[in-house]
């Protein structure tokens, strides 16, 4: 993989970083760039790693990983393009970016592949979706799946699915969150104090998180398990029926689909 420069060393940039050196990677070998020296200089002495230009990180690195707010995408490819060698490989881990206004503004044939990952990175524990651009092989694809397997889980989906990415899994930690915060409400409604609610909940949470994740069964038999008749998670059940939460999460991420797709057509030709 060669060297690999983090253009823009924010929240998701820093943990992807983290991830690569904890996943054996050679501080040499990274490259980020920043705007702010200051923050700079504490990714340097925490991690060991080079801050430099982009016009730098451009002429020296093989992978570039672009992790900057979609709205500081324009100024960063006016830098990039004119030095970029055209058989780098740039992978976006830019939110409703779609790969073609990257291959617009780069040099002819640049590969670009799309990722939507998600913010578990920050704990090693990314969702992350990756799609090739039109200049994009499966070498690149499974370069990407390699960078990225440090920090989590990933699967390819072509690039017309990554809407329906967004609002499953680019925005799914706010929904468990939300619930998370709803259920230790109900807690305090019962009475309990907010610590031994939050503790309730938060555990209840990563051991459900854990059985999905390790258990060969569907969630529909987990939640059988724990729903004995005439019990009491049956009467919460048909009041989580009654309420339309089903449907609720249906049309809420659709909502956020179509979100999606509406930022995504602002960085249409
Ligand atoms: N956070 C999430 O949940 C999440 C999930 C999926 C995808 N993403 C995507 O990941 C990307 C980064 O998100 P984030 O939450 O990590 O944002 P962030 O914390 O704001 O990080 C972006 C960093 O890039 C720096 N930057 C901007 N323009 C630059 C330039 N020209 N050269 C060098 N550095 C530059 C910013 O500096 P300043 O501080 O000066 O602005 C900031 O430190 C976004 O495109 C977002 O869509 C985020």
């Amino acid at each position: 993989m060669g060297t690999i420069a983090v253009l823009g060393a924010g929240k998701i940039g820093e943990a992807l970083l983290s991830g690569l050196l904890k996943g054996g990677r050679a501080p040499e070998d990274l490259l980020f760039t920043e705007r702010h020296p200051e923050r700079s200089a504490e990714l340097e002495a925490t991690y060991g790693i080079t801050g430099v230009t982009v016009e730098d990180a451009a002429k020296r690195a093989d992978l570039l990983v672009v992790a900057v707010k979609p709205q500081d995408i324009e100024s960063l490819l006016d830098r990039l393009s004119p030095v970029l060698r055209p058989e780098t490989l740039v992978v976006s881990l830019c939110a409703g970016l779609p790969t073609a206004l990257f291959e617009r503004r780069l040099p002819s044939g640049t590969p670009v592949v799309r990722v939507m990952p998600n913010t578990p990175m920050l704990v090693g524990e990314a969702m992350s979706a990756v799609s090739p651009g039109r200049h994009a092989g499966p070498e690149h694809v499974r370069t990407v799946t390699e960078l990225l397997s440090c920090v989590g889980k990933v699967v390819e989906v072509p690039e017309t699915q990554q809407d329906a990415v967004t609002a499953l899994s680019g925005s799914g930690p706010a929904y468990f969150f939300y619930l998370v915060e709803a259920m230790i409400d109900a807690g305090i409604l019962l009475g309990l104090p907010r610590a031994v609610a939050e503790q309730l909940i938060v555990q209840s949470a990563v051991g459900a998180a854990k059985m999905l994740d390790e258990s060969e069964s569907h969630p529909v038999l987990l939640r059988e398990a724990v729903t004995s008749p005439a019990g009491t998670t049956i009467n919460a059940i048909r009041e989580l029926e009654k309420h339309g939460v089903r449907a609720a999460l249906l049309a809420a991420i659709e909502a956020a689909r179509d979100r999606s797709v509406e930022l995504g057509r602002a960085h249409e030709d």
